[in-house]
């Protein structure tokens, strides 16, 4: 194996120009993790937000530093006391959030546990696409909505990289689905399951969607206030880029209704039924755009725009 590889790194913080490729020295598994050849890793907004100086910023250590949490690749190394993987099997996680991921390179070590079997269904690029988003969705639907048969969802952002998802997985649990998506994406909607779609740029959501128990808001802005109109009580809105603010915090406790900030967690567990889910062909991730590993700075424009079809993803080989 080499003692080197690429990874993409970033000295300073700044626009995607900030993201170089570099050759470093590859990392050795500890105990109880495994060292992973990336085959590809997925890109998100928190990895953009950290970048630029935001984000989860706080949690990485000093620069220079390598971005990226979701990867899918083939473990080619198992530190002592790892018992779940042998050298071949091929696996994908999120990995080592909100600590520094330094997914966008060739190698990575993580916690033996953080990762879970590649679905056979799945190419190691459409798998790099799936985790933090699912997760978040399966986190935000069924850990705190418990979403199932009768409960009405509501997805701000449906045709979006973590929407897409969470669409599909409240569909798969049984739940009347609806969405918000601009107009060039609102096929795309009802094709994922969603019973209604309210276009963003033309109707306004809350004079249309009622009784929704679930919200799950990739939006924010007076998203998540408005949002508290279309609910019934001891409903749950779940914000997502940011944690609700006072004001809409104070109108969920008059209604009787749940406001709530969630961050994604790592959860093994989840992600065995989120890939349940995928294997049983419920939820199929869409991939806008694939590029190379030294592309990063091309994959975070896109991000950026808020545009992108899907999941935005780096081909580190292949
Ligand atoms: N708390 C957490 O742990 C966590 C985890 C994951 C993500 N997030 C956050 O969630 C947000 C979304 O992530 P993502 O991966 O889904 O981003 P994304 O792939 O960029 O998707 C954003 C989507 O939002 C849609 N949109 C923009 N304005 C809208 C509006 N006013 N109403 C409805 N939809 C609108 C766009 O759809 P159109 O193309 O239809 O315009 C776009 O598809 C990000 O801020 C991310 O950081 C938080």
């Amino acid at each position: 194996m080499p003692e080197t590889m690429r990874a993409v790194r970033q000295h300073s913080f700044g626009g995607p120009e900030v993201l170089k490729i570099e050759e470093v020295p590859r990392p050795e598994p500890l105990w109880t993790e495994v060292l992973v050849r990336v085959h590809a890793a997925g890109v998100n907004p928190v990895d953009c937000k950290t970048r630029a100086g935001g984000g989860i910023l706080s949690t990485q250590g000093p620069l220079p530093f390598t971005i990226g949490w979701d990867v899918s690749g083939e473990v080619v190394a198992i530190g002592s006391g790892v018992t779940r993987f042998a050298v071949g099997d091929e696996v994908y996680g999120m990995v080592n959030f909100p600590r520094s991921g330094a997914g966008y390179a060739e190698y990575v070590t993580a916690d033996s546990r953080q990762l879970v079997r590649k679905p056979e269904v799945l190419s190691h690029q459409e798998a790099a696409g799936v985790p933090l988003v699912a997760l978040t969705a399966w986190q935000s639907l069924v850990s705190v909505g418990r979403t199932g048969p009768g409960t009405r969802v509501l997805v701000h952002g449906a045709a979006g990289g973590l929407g897409h998802i969470a669409v599909q997985i409240a569909r798969a649990r049984g739940a009347w689905v609806c969405g918000t998506a601009g107009t060039a994406q609102q096929d795309l909607v009802r094709q994922l399951g969603a019973d209604e779609v309210y276009d963003y740029t033309k109707v306004r959501f809350e004079e249309l969607a009622h009784d929704i128990d679930v919200v799950v808001d990739t939006v924010a802005g007076d998203n998540g206030l408005r949002s508290l109109r279309t609910m019934r009580p001891g409903g749950v809105l779940v914000s997502l880029p940011v944690p609700p603010d006072e004001q809409t915090l104070a109108e969920a406790a008059r209604l009787g209704l749940r406001a709530v900030s969630l961050t994604v967690e790592g959860d093994r567990t989840d992600l065995e039924d989120i890939t349940a889910l995928i294997e049983a062909g419920a939820i199929k991730p869409i991939i806008a755009e694939v590029l190379p590993l030294e592309r990063a700075d091309k994959a975070h424009e896109l991000i950026e725009t808020g545009q992108a079809k899907g999941k935005v993803v780096l081909k580190v080989i292949g």
